[in-house]
């Protein structure tokens, strides 16, 4: 972040002159509410390749062959190699979740190797060591694999050998680690067969070594990075629509997910083929990324985790297929297990496989959501199942039911009215739409009902109108539409118990959707103008919510001034303050408390210099939050707040 030393704040005469259209005045000790603990956090899914191909840090694309075309990604080197020199097995009977491996039969003269051309090539760095690991078998004994990272013109970036240790017809992994000794961020890799004989191959893989918390296996510990700075209170996954499917055997099974990698059964990813304008041929879920290592994600960027589960529906923009009533026990059982596998004694038959995974410990898993953007009575009837069922034997989770894909409208009110009336603990709002509604809706929860189910605003951006390149940008337009509505989100924090945008994450080259949070290629990271909006929020929250009016009315777009305040546990005052108008304005600001204030507070500052004005790989702080300090004098101070502005004061209590 920009660090600026500037004086925001003159001390001028406390009358309001023409330029002063409004005044803000805090009462510092009138109390409107308790803020949720859990407001801000995040929404994953795997869209756009932000878990394959994006922060699960896997290199190799297709490594066990069970894409929909068996070597998409890969390419055979050599010349006139005979017939059956490379084979496509499947031993399906054998090992359902993972049926297809390579078979490689080489006499010694011939040269023959496989190139994989990664997600939309590989991000490789100068100096790292990477690990190439595999999976193999000897039919015939004699085979050696040299592995190499080439750029863009075939020169080599770094390589190593692994000589096959185990000579037998049992599946070993072998791993080797090497050094690159340049960088590139669309490099190949290659596997080069050496020597004479038969080898079966499964589970090709490549990973750096700088993985986040250096595990192997991991995650881009850039992408993660970014994450922990906004200290989400909550991880959400795995989605979003990927948790219905297209059609219900392409749905989010957790169960699927855990345990040996090797194991997981890869589906094809429901944003391969959703919108025929960004096709995705490529796109599948390997599943690296699942529910363990989403609980573990959660836990390392100190949030709690919230599994979303199918509730016996797919996707109604889609198929719309529905588990009969009779048959939904299964996906119950799923939800019984998933708490059993968070939460589990180590002795149950769920504990113990988190706990041979590596976690022992329970996740702590207080919230469970039921069913994503669908909608009618088919899914209040199975939600309502799910939820007699789970508070039977878990009443301290927390089940989260969807009020469908729109922000108002026949669907919602239904969703709305229905999940009232069953008790939802908490009833997931989605909203997409563009500024203008962002502007308008800043007293959207003013109204809500303060004795029924808390709200999850569990998706939103603003949509503001598509670029040249075909994406709606996450232009400051957008990011400070947010930040306006924010502060109505704050102002009832006691209603809305959490909140986050949606979706995080897009690879450059592998968009589906947008606008996103963060965007990534195969070596950056940047977050947005919508990020740098989140984070302040996330950052800058508190325990209470408290009075703050803009002569004499709660500030939700007079004069284009949005605010809220805050109280924390140790009496510090925050305030954000949104100036969406055209013009500089100089605003007084009074603080009404027992207690005081000191002198200086902290001020950040978010602004661009124009509505359209983006982040980039080239500028990724276009748009980037400022720290200025500003004084403040017996609880009265003036305020300029730039054109297209928000604003965030900390006062700390003396
Ligand atoms: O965030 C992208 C998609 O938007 C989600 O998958 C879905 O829940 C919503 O329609």
């Amino acid at each position: 972040m920009k660090k600026l030393i500037a004086c925001s704040i003159a001390l001028l005469t406390w009358t309001l002159s023409p330029a002063q259209e409004i005044a803000l005045a805090v009462k510092a000790d009138e109390v409107k509410g308790k803020v949720s603990p859990r407001l801000w956090g995040v929404f994953f899914e795997d869209i756009n390749f932000g878990a394959d191909g994006g922060i699960y840090a896997e290199l190799i694309k297709n490594r066990s062959f069970e894409f929909l075309e068996p070597l998409m990604g890969w390419k055979k080197l050599g010349q006139n190699l005979p017939e059956g020199s490379l084979l496509v097995l499947n031993r399906s009977s054998e090992k359902p979740s993972n049926p297809r491996f390579l078979r490689i039969n080489k006499a010694s003269a011939d040269v023959m190797g496989l190139q994989n051309e990664g997600f939309r090539g590989m991000g490789i760095k100068k100096g790292l060591a990477y690990d190439f690991s595999v999976m193999y078998r000897q039919m015939k004994p004699g085979i050696s694999l040299r592995v190499e990272l080439v750029d863009t013109t075939g020169k080599v970036l770094g390589k190593g050998l692994l000589a096959t240790e185990a000579g037998g017809k049992d599946w070993t992994k072998q791993q080797i680690r090497f050094t690159a000794n340049e960088g590139c961020e669309q490099a190949q890799f290659r596997i080069w067969f050496e020597g004479e004989g038969e080898i079966d191959l499964d589970m090709i893989s490549l990973f750096p070594t700088d993985t986040w918390k250096q595990r192997p296996g991991g995650f881009r510990a850039d992408m993660v990075q970014l994450l922990a700075d906004m200290k989400p209170s909550f991880v959400r996954f795995p989605g979003g629509c990927i948790v219905e499917g297209r059609d219900l055997a392409n749905r989010y099974q957790w169960k699927k997910t855990v345990g040996p990698l090797e194991d997981r059964q890869l589906i094809i990813n429901r944003w391969n083929t959703e919108f025929s304008h960004r096709p995705a041929p490529d796109y599948f879920q390997t599943f690296g990324l699942g529910f363990f290592e989403y609980f573990q994600l959660a836990e390392d960027v100190g949030a709690e985790a919230l599994p979303i589960l199918n509730c016996g529906m797919a996707c109604q923009f889609n198929t719309g297929e529905l588990v009969p009533l009779d048959e939904l026990d299964p996906y119950i059982q799923d939800a019984l297990d998933l708490i059993e596998f968070a939460n589990g004694a180590v002795s149950t038959n769920w504990g113990r496989l988190r706990a041979d995974m590596g976690h022992p410990e329970p996740f702590n898993l207080k919230l469970l959501g039921v069913g994503n953007e669908n909608w009618g009575p088919q899914y209040v009837e199975r939600f309502a199942l799910f939820q007699e069922k789970l508070k039977a034997r878990h009443p301290e989770i927390e089940l989260i039911a969807s009020a469908g894909p729109f922000s108002d409208g026949d669907l919602f009110e239904f969703l709305d009215k229905e999940f009232r009336e069953l008790k939802a603990d908490i009833i997931d709002e989605h909203y997409y739409r563009s500024p203008e509604w962002f502007l308008e809706n800043a007293t959207r929860y003013d109204d809500y009902d303060r004795n029924g189910p808390k709200i999850f605003a569990g998706e939103y951006a603003a949509h503001a109108r598509t670029g040249d390149d075909g994406k709606r940008p996450n232009s400051w337009r957008a990011a400070i539409a947010e930040a306006a509505f924010l502060t109505g989100i704050e102002r009832n924090a006691d209603v809305v118990e959490m909140a986050s945008y949606a979706p995080l994450f897009a690879h450059a080259e592998g968009w589906q959707w947008t606008p996103d949070l963060i965007w990534v290629d195969n070596l950056q990271a940047y977050g947005t103008p919508n990020y740098y909006v989140q984070k302040l929020y996330a950052t800058n929250t508190g325990s209470e919510i408290v009075s703050i009016t803009a002569n004499g009315k709660v500030p939700t777009g007079e004069s284009g001034i949005y605010a809220s305040a805050l109280r924390d546990d140790d009496h510090n005052l925050i305030i954000k303050i949104v100036n969406t108008g055209e013009t500089e304005k100089f605003i007084p600001l009074s603080i009404e408390s027992r207690g005081t204030f000191s002198e200086k507070a902290s001020h950040w500052v978010l602004k661009a210099a124009d509505l359209d004005e983006v982040n980039s790989f080239a500028d990724p702080e276009a748009v980037a939050p400022q720290e200025q300090s500003m004084s403040f004098k017996r609880g009265k101070g003036q305020l300029k707040l730039a054109a297209n502005s928000f604003h965030v004061l900390k006062f700390k209590a003396r």
